[in-house]
């Protein structure tokens, strides 16, 4: 039987051999998933102890800034260290202009100061685009036909950025897909002395159907109507227009980037990883949540195991962290 003894063919090579037992499958084990890797999204809304639901993502809740700052408490003592802002705005101060983006004593300012006021340790995060605002629900300013204006949007953009570094925010996030936006908001923080603040830019965004129960939760799915975004964000095709796109916001002066959504585009965030080594970050969106969510409830999954898998699956892709709705549930699911 000599002939089957070649060094690096069976039986000297059995894959099965390390899986034999726990010691030697935590040994082996490439990637790690800890309360370190998940970034918390937070919907806020007007009012004072108030808590609404969200009927598209169960057990996930507007609140009033009182109950967001509890709130970024508890997540701190279960260990997540970041959150991202989402603004409910109410629908009288949306406009064509998307003034209220920038307002000082905005929902979305208040907050970023109520929080580093009262909870200063945890990183803010705030989402950098006009759709919450604009009476159309679309992420920039319109002209006369309908198109989203690159560089009309960037000035507004930049005016947005701007009032969150100055009620505290410590990252922005433009999520809105507009042309040099990351050089604009980069050049207007270093002119005004935020030259630690970070950004973290939605590079590669795809024109997602994902995005259904955010819409609801924001309330911009009934501005947007029957419209798209498909001539701003990305086509689900494209992998090597996301290099390009995370490129040029590399160069711009982003400090992280991140692909969204998660798991239909693990081979970008791998690509991404690959190409650029930068810190990266997948969104795992309103919509896959809700997948879930609704076959747990149906008690067609183990939540728990299929949640942590898919995390999992976001780190082995080369990702260095995670925004998911789970992140509070699964901080307590690693640390029971
Ligand atoms: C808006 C924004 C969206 C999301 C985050 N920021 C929606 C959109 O682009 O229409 C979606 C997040 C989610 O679905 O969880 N700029």
């Amino acid at each position: 039987m000599v002939e089957h003894l070649e060094s690096g063919h069976y039986p000297f090579t059995r894959l099965r051999r390390m899986r034999a037992d726990s010691f030697s499958r935590t040994l082996m084990r490439e990637s790690t998933l800890s309360v370190d890797d998940l970034i918390q999204p937070l919907f806020v809304r007007e009012g004072d102890k108030t808590a609404e639901p969200v009927q598209s993502m169960p057990c996930i809740e507007r609140l009033s800034v009182d109950r967001i700052v509890s709130k970024c408490r508890d997540l701190h003592n279960l260990g997540i260290q970041s959150v991202v802002l989402f603004p409910v705005t109410p629908s009288d101060v949306k406009s064509d202009d998307a003034r209220e983006a920038w307002n000082p004593d905005g929902l979305v300012q208040r907050t970023i100061s109520a929080i580093k006021d009262k909870v200063p340790e945890i990183g803010v995060m705030t989402d950098v685009a006009l759709d919450p605002y604009t009476l159309n629900g679309q992420d920039g300013l319109v002209d006369e036909s309908g198109y989203v204006m690159n560089d009309a949007t960037v000035e507004a953009l930049i005016r947005q950025s701007l009032s969150h570094a100055h009620a505290g925010a410590d990252v922005v996030a433009p999520s809105d897909m507009m042309d040099g936006r990351i050089c604009g908001i980069r050049k207007a923080l270093e002119d005004e002395g935020f030259y630690n603040l970070r950004i973290l830019s939605y590079a590669a965004k795809y024109a997602s159907s994902f995005y259904g129960p955010f819409r609801d939760a924001v309330g911009s799915a009934a501005n947007l109507g029957g419209s798209d975004k498909y001539s701003y964000q990305m086509d689900p095709a494209n992998a090597e227009e996301a290099l390009r796109e995370t490129a040029l916001d590399i160069q711009e002066g982003a400090d992280m980037v991140m692909i969204k959504p998660g798991t239909p585009y693990l081979d970008v965030i791998w690509r991404i990883r690959e190409a650029f080594g930068m810190p990266t970050f997948a969104y795992q969106v309103s919509g896959e949540y809700a997948m879930f969510k609704a076959a747990a409830q149906n008690g067609w999954i183990d939540e728990q195991a299929l949640v942590l898998e898919t995390l999992l699956g976001f780190k082995r892709a080369g990702c260095h962290g995670v925004l998911t709705y789970y992140a509070e549930q699964a901080a307590r699911w690693l640390n029971p």
